[in-house]
C-alpha cells in the first residue's frame, strides 16, 4: 500500500522508515525494509505496525547502507504474515521488490516458473514478479524489467533492487500510482506524496508504463521498450495534510473518486475471454444450479448492497432472496436449508454482528461465502469461501468506494448465476459484462458534476428532514442515498418504497420538504412519476434521479439529475454517485466533520 526507495548519500533506512511513517494514514498490515549494506541485500519484515519494523531494526541502525526499498502492506493475495510482507526476493538474494497493485494472471505465471524449478515461499502475486525478473535478468537490470512488464497483467507500482547494481535502483508503474524526486542527498520514490515533501517539492509523476533508473546523481527515465523519454516536474503546493488526501478536501471525495478503479480492479481479473472466472468461488456448476435459496447478511451499507442484491440474484438468477441485517439475522432462529447459500458482506471483515451471523449460519449447516475488502480478516478467514472486493483501504468512515466494489462482486456472482442456470443467453451474459465494463468511465463522467451537485446542495444546508424514495432496485439505492446525507450531515433522512408513502409518511410532507426521487428502472418510471406528484402536490420539493432519455420524468420534479443508460440491474452503480456527492456536500456546507462524523465507527466490533 506503501511504497519507498532511496539511493544518496545518508543512511537509508531511517528514511524508509520514516517515510513509510508518512503514509501510514493509508492503512497496512505489515511492513518491511531492504537495504543494500555493501555486500548483499539485508531484509527485514514484519507483521504488524511499524513501530515493530523499527524496534527489529534499532530504528534502522542495524542496517547499514545508502540504497534500500520499503513498503507498507495492505494484503491482498495471501493473509498478513511475516512472510507475506514486502521486500519480495529471488532464491539467491540477488533482486528485491516492492509492490503495489495487483498481478492478475499471476496463478498462472506461478506455474510456469514452477515447471522451471521456481520454488515460492509466500502466497503472495508479487513473489511472482521477483522469480520472473531472475528468470529474465542476464546482467541488463532494464531489459529484464521490460521483459516481466510485457508478462504481467494487472496493476503495479514497482520498487526494485538488482544486488549486482549497488548505484542504481529502479521504480516502475501501471495502474498504481508512484512518484519520483530528485534531492541534494539523493534521489527517492514514493507511492504517495506525503513520503517525500521533507525532502523535495519537485516531484514527477510517473505515468503508465514508464520505468525510472534511479542513481545518487540522476534520475531517467524509460518507456517500456527500454528508450529514454524526457519529463517534467512538478511543484507540490500542497501542505501535508491536504497532500495526504492527494490534494483533495476529504478522504470520502477522495475515495469517491477512486471508485472507478475500485470498480474495475474487482470485475477486471474475474472477466476473462468474455466469460466470468470466479476463481475462490469453490463451486462447481452442479453446485449452482443445486442453491434454491441465497441468504445475504450484513450490516450498514453493506447491508444496502445486499438489498440490491436480492432484486438483482431474482430478476436475472431467479433464484428467491431473503436479505436481513446482521444483528437480527444471528438471533431470529433463522431457516438455513440444505441448498441455501448463504452470503455475507463486510468492508472491513470484523463487524461483530456480521461475523457472529456467519457463524450462526456455519452452525446450521450452511456454505458462507464471504464478500470481503480486507484480506485475512476475520469474516474472510471464516467463511467457507471469499469473493474480495479490491476497493484498497477505506479510510472515511462513510464508505463509498468499496459499496461500490461490493455490487460489482454481487453482480458478478449473479450474472454467472445465471448464466449457469440457464435464465440468461450467451449473449445476454456478453451485454451484461460489456455493460459492467463501461461502468467505470460511466462513474467518472457523473463525478464530474459534482459543481452543479454543491451549488444545489448549498440550498439545502438548512433542511431538518429528506426523504428518499425509490421502488425495486431503486429502494435499495434509495437507503444508501438517505443514509449518506444522514450519517454525515445529521439531517435527519428516511428512504422508503414509494408506493408505501401513503401508509403514513406521507403525513410528515410539508411545504419545502425535499423528496429526492430515485427512478432509474424503466417499468416502474410510472409509477414514480404518480408517486413524486403526490408528495409534490403536497408541497414538496422534489429532486429526481432519473436515466438520460426519461424526459417526462422533468414534469413531476423541480430538479432532475440525469445518470447514463446501463443495464437495468446495473444502476445503482451509477444513481448512487450524485447522491454521494449530494450528501457530501452538504455536510461540507455545514462544516461537518465529514471523514469522522460523530458517533459512528469504521468498523464496529461490538455488537
Ligand atoms: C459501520 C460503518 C459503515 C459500514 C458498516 C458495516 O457502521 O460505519 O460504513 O457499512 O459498519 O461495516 P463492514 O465493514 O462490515 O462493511
Amino acid at each position: 500500500c506503501g511504497i519507498v526507495g532511496y539511493i544518496g548519500s545518508k543512511q537509508v533506512a531511517p528514511i524508509l522508515l520514516d517515510g513509510l511513517e508518512k503514509l501510514e494514514y493509508r492503512g497496512y498490515d505489515s511492513a518491511g525494509i531492504a537495504v543494500y549494506d555493501g555486500e548483499n541485500i539485508k531484509t527485514v519484515k514484519s507483521v504488524g505496525r511499524l513501530k515493530v519494523l523499527s524496534e527489529l531494526t534499532h530504528e534502522g541502525s542495524l542496517l547499514p547502507g545508502t540504497l534500500g526499498i520499503g513498503h507498507t502492506r495492505w494484503a491482498t493475495h495471501g493473509a498478513p504474515s511475516d512472510i507475506n510482507a514486502h521486500p519480495h526476493e529471488n532464491a539467491e538474494q540477488t533482486i528485491a521488490v516492492v509492490h503495489n497493485g495487483i498481478i492478475e494472471n499471476y496463478s498462472k505465471l506461478k506455474g510456469n516458473l514452477e515447471k522451471k524449478g521456481y520454488h515460492f515461499i509466500s502466497d503472495t502475486d508479487t513473489e511472482v514478479i521477483a522469480h520472473l525478473l531472475d528468470y529474465y535478468y542476464k546482467g541488463n537490470p532494464l531489459e529484464a524489467i521490460t521483459k516481466v512488464m510485457h508478462r504481467m497483467e494487472g496493476s503495479y507500482a514497482l520498487g526494485i533492487i538488482f544486488k549486482e547494481y549497488p548505484d542504481e535502483f529502479y521504480a516502475v508503474r501501471k495502474d498504481s500510482p508512484l512518484i519520483t524526486g530528485h534531492t541534494q542527498e539523493g534521489s527517492i520514490i514514493a507511492s504517495d506524496v506525503p513520503a517525500v515533501l521533507k525532502y523535495t517539492r519537485d516531484v514527477y509523476f510517473i505515468e503508465n508504463e514508464e520505468i525510472v533508473k534511479l542513481t545518487k546523481d540522476s534520475i531517467s527515465f524509460y518507456n517500456v521498450d527500454g528508450e529514454e523519454i524526457q519529463k517534467e516536474s512538478k511543484k507540490i503546493e500542497w501542505d501535508v495534510n491536504a497532500a495526504e488526501k492527494g490534494g483533495y478536501e476529504h478522504f470520502m471525495l477522495k475515495e469517491m473518486y477512486e471508485q472507478p478503479k475500485a470498480v474495475s480492479d474487482t470485475f477486471s481479473p474475474r472477466i476473462k475471454n468474455g466469460e466470468i472466472v470466479i476463481e475462490e468461488l469453490n463451486m462447481s456448476e452442479e453446485d449452482i444450479k443445486k442453491i434454491r435459496k441465497i441468504t445475504i447478511v450484513a450490516c450498514g451499507s453493506a447491508y444496502h448492497t445486499g438489498v440490491t442484491a436480492k432484486y438483482v440474484f431474482e430478476g436475472m438468477a431467479r433464484i428467491p432472496v431473503e436479505v436481513d441485517v446482521a444483528s437480527e439475522f444471528r438471533y431470529r432462529n433463522p431457516i438455513l436449508e440444505e441448498d441455501t447459500l448463504v452470503i455475507v458482506i463486510s468492508q472491513s471483515g470484523e463487524t461483530a454482528d456480521t461475523l457472529a451471523a456467519l457463524r450462526e449460519a456455519q452452525k446450521r449447516g450452511a456454505k458462507v461465502l464471504g464478500i470481503v475488502n480486507v484480506v485475512g480478516s476475520s469474516i474472510a478467514r471464516e467463511a467457507d469461501s471469499v469473493m474480495h472486493t479490491w476497493a484498497g483501504p477505506e479510510i472515511a468512515v462513510a464508505t463509498t468506494k468499496a459499496y461500490s466494489a461490493q455490487l460489482i462482486a454481487l453482480y458478478l456472482l449473479a450474472t454467472k448465476f445465471a448464466g449457469v442456470r440457464g435464465q440468461i443467453t450467451g449473449d445476454e451474459q456478453k451485454e451484461i459484462l460489456d455493460d459492467i465494463q463501461r461502468l467505470p468511465v460511466q462513474i467518472e463522467r457523473l463525478l464530474e458534476n459534482k459543481k452543479n451537485i454543491q451549488k444545489f446542495a448549498n440550498r439545502y444546508l438548512a433542511a431538518d428532514q429528506v426523504f428518499f424514495i425509490g421502488r425495486g432496485i431503486d429502494y435499495g439505492i434509495s437507503m444508501e442515498g438517505s443514509l449518506k446525507l444522514k450519517e454525515i450531515s445529521y439531517i435527519h433522512s428516511e428512504a422508503y418504497a414509494a408506493g408505501e408513502l401513503k401508509h403514513g409518511t406521507i403525513s410528515l410532507i410539508e411545504e419545502g420538504t425535499l423528496v429526492v426521487s430515485v427512478s432509474t428502472q424503466k417499468d416502474l418510471y410510472k409509477k414514480m412519476i404518480s408517486n413524486m406528484e403526490e408528495v409534490r402536490t403536497r408541497g414538496a420539493f422534489v429532486m429526481a434521479v432519473s436515466v438520460e432519455g426519461n424526459l417526462e420524468v422533468e414534469k413531476a420534479a423541480d430538479y432532475v439529475l440525469y445518470i447514463p443508460k446501463t443495464n437495468k440491474y446495473l444502476m445503482n452503480s451509477l444513481a448512487i454517485i450524485p447522491l454521494q456527492l449530494f450528501g457530501y456536500y452538504i455536510a461540507v456546507g455545514k462544516g461537518a466533520d465529514v471523514d469522522k462524523p460523530r458517533n459512528l465507527a469504521k468498523s464496529v466490533t461490538v455488537e
